[in-house]
């Protein structure tokens, strides 16, 4: 495969340093192979699309299927398999994975159960889990702002919001826990997790079935469309989902961000300069600018291509994997001024932090409520929040799907 000459070598990528710093990588690939033919870690052989444009429109191609069975490499494209529609069962026929039509039905079914309203209607709730969550450690001095904070809020909350009860979210965190450390793959114990996760959600609706609630599961039992409604499987791998997509997604944004406001004093002085004048705006357009800087996607963005098709140049192969990284796309000096500058007041941000298109993050409503609240509770509770280790110490879990920090320790004077 010839790339185009250039003066400095490929960066390796998928290494260590890549995890804590991908971004002088992908500002190579940017400009010396846009889109980039690798070999990842697990050996299958996938397309890289780093420029904002090309980004955009790969998010948006209908020749880029989500559906895992039009990867060439894939035993069931192949008709290996042996149980027809394997991939299709149980918890894997969700929208992250399903096209047009299904997609469509799916996505105008969820859409009627998942409202803004429904989130709007959640936000003191979710003020009252960070406040909790800080209450927590707030006298210690001392914290670590993922395991205290980050990993619990988003879990508790989505737990809250699909009705499992109160006495059974610390098994949903464990599971989680599981899930997040072991990263994704589902191999021993993380299968073992999803199982359990799987089990659990599928009883629960069945119990909410018999016996509705106030909740999203009751919401997507009853969500009906002509007539149409989601089948108790296609109800469980939703209510999966909403917890997968919506779980370390939120951590690393929550994690990521208070880490690059611990990076720039002068822009957390400002917003917290803000919060305290009442002012909510920098806020908003702050949390956006924290997820196009170092947003939680990495490459979880897989599609396939299902014809031969021409992107930024490069020919793509039928059954060739396409990875969208957003996370370079929103550094693309072609797209943003100053893309590597962090300006919480940045206007004109359209960043592909969620996404683009028919997927187009379905819980950005909620993950940007999680976002604002956690961000402005931490700075307005712990004004003098500090970094406890050497940047150079920290570690990232990285790489394909989700980038995010491992451990963030803090310090800060007591209430
Ligand atoms: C889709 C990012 C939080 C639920 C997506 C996609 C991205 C994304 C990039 C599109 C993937 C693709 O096109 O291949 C994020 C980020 C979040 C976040 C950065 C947090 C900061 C959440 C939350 C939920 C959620 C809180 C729900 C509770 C979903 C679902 C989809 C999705 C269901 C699939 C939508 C579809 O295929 O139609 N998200 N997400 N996300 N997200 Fe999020």
């Amino acid at each position: 495969m010839s790339e185009q000459p250039s003066p400095a070598p490929a960066p390796e990528l998928f290494t260590w340093e890549f995890a804590t710093d991908p971004y002088p990588a992908y500002a190579w690939l940017r400009e010396h192979s846009p889109v980039h033919r690798t070999s990842l870690p697990s050996g299958v052989e996938a397309w890289l699309v780093t420029r904002y444009a090309d980004a955009r429109q790969a998010l948006a191609d209908q020749r880029l299927s989500k559906d895992p069975a039009h990867h060439a490499g894939s035993a069931h494209a192949k008709g290996k398999t042996g149980i027809p529609g394997e991939r299709k069962a149980e918890l894997m026929t969700h929208l992250l994975n399903i096209d047009p039509p299904d997609h469509t039905r799916l996505r105008r079914l969820v859409s009627k159960a998942f409202t803004p309203r429904t989130v709007a209607e959640f936000a003191p709730r979710v003020q009252e889990l960070t406040d909790q969550l800080i209450d927590a450690f707030a006298e210690k001095g001392e914290a670590d702002l993922i395991h205290d904070f980050a990993f619990p809020l988003p879990i508790y909350a989505i737990c809250d919001l699909l009705g499992v009860p109160r006495e059974d979210q610390d098994d949903f965190r464990d599971w989680a826990g599981m899930m997040i450390r072991h990263g994704g793959g589902p191999r021993g114990g993380v299968a073992r997790s999803v199982k359990k996760m799987r089990n659990y959600l599928a009883e629960l609706i069945h119990r909410k079935r018999e016996e509705p609630g106030d909740d999203l599961i009751s919401g997507l039992i009853r969500a009906s469309d002509h007539g149409e409604h989601l089948t108790e499987n296609e109800a469980a791998a939703m209510a999966f989902i909403l917890l997968f997509a919506g779980f370390e997604t939120t951590v690393n944004l929550i994690g990521n961000g208070v880490y690059a406001l611990l990076r720039h004093p002068e822009q957390r002085e400002r917003l917290q300069r803000a919060l305290a004048e009442g002012d909510t705006e920098l806020l908003a357009t702050g949390v956006e600018e924290l997820l196009r800087y170092d947003g939680p996607v990495e490459l979880a963005t897989w599609r396939y291509a299902t014809e031969p098709l021409t992107l930024g140049g490069r020919d793509i192969a039928a059954g060739d994997p396409v990875l969208v990284v957003l996370a370079a796309a929103d550094r693309d000096p072609e797209r943003f001024s100053e893309p590597d500058t962090l300006d919480l007041s940045r206007r004109d941000n359209q960043h592909l932090g969620y996404g683009h298109g028919i997927h187009y993050c379905l819980g950005a409503p909620l993950a940007r409520l999680e976002g604002q609240a956690a961000i402005a509770t931490l700075l307005r509770r712990l004004p003098d929040l500090r970094l406890a280790a050497d940047p150079d110490d920290l570690r990232w879990r990285g790489g394909l799907i989700m980038r995010g920090l491992r451990t963030l320790p803090v310090t800060f004077g007591t209430e």
